[in-house]
């Protein structure tokens, strides 16, 4: 694993954008793994201001989000199509129709993930995948569990994510409490993974994740296996490391 210490959440953001950057120069018609989550606000502007500099292209490649919560519809505010629309889709040239989330409105769990499987199936694999860290060690929304989950799947929300997310939604009713999300296997299999970490809230569970035994229940910890994990965090997320 490759570690990266910034001074800042600005730096470690300029840092997190050289590396996708770097992916998509290199390979123009890749697949991005790409996360939502206030940690990669940062990268996704700095991309968008290379991309407004004439310096990246978007137009061929193609993007498959982590999740998206059961129940919300691409417009409510608090989705994660409306978060990756706001923060990157609208402001780049991918083609819309490559950027891909899963269902949200899709009621049937089942039908979800076998048509969200069959959408990574077809993409060929994630080249990078990008993603932010929980606060109990999940990685797209697998939450600690018994076992790893690996492909798309339904999930209960555990109860601290709630309480994380809560600060987003006007009550507590309508925060959701289910989620589609990508699994670990899918997750395991993209080229190269980025992590981004900030503030010190993170700095135990980083510790935990990249430094602990590997367990599903720190889901983050297998990414321990992958053989390209880029970590890039600011001194406060890095602080507890060895
Ligand atoms: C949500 C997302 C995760 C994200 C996590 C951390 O649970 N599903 O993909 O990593 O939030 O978010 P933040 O970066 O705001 O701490």
């Amino acid at each position: 694993m490759r570690i990266i210490k910034t001074t800042d959440y600005e730096n470690m953001s300029r840092m997190a954008a050289n590396i996708i950057s770097a992916q998509v120069i290199l390979k123009p018609d890749c697949v991005l793994g790409l996360a939502t989550g206030s940690t990669p606000i940062g990268t996704y502007e700095e991309l968008v201001r290379r991309y407004d500099r004439g310096d990246l292209d978007f137009s061929g490649v193609t993007s498959i989000n982590l999740d998206e919560y059961k129940g919300l519809s691409p417009e409510n505010d608090q989705s994660y199509r409306y978060f990756m629309n706001e923060h990157l889709f609208s402001h780049v040239n991918i083609r819309p129709e490559k950027t891909y989330v899963p269902d949200g409105l899709e009621a049937d769990g089942e039908k979800a993930c076998a048509s969200y499987n069959e959408i990574i199936r077809q993409s060929g694999g994630i080249d990078l995948q990008l993603l932010g860290l929980g606060h109990n060690g999940h990685i797209g929304f697998n939450e600690p569990a018994d076992a790893f989950d690996k492909e798309t799947h339904c999930v209960d929300l555990t109860q601290s994510t709630i309480d994380a997310n809560a600060r987003f939604f006007a009550s507590m009713d309508e925060v959701p409490k289910q989620a589609y999300t990508m699994g670990i296997g899918t997750i395991m299999r993209a080229g190269k993974i980025l992590v981004v970490v900030s503030g010190a809230d993170k700095a135990q569970i980083v510790k935990d994740a990249f430094f602990g035994p590997v367990t599903p229940q720190v889901p983050a910890s297998i990414l321990q296996f992958h053989r390209d994990v880029t970590l890039v965090g600011d001194e406060a997320a890095l602080s507890l490391i060895p």
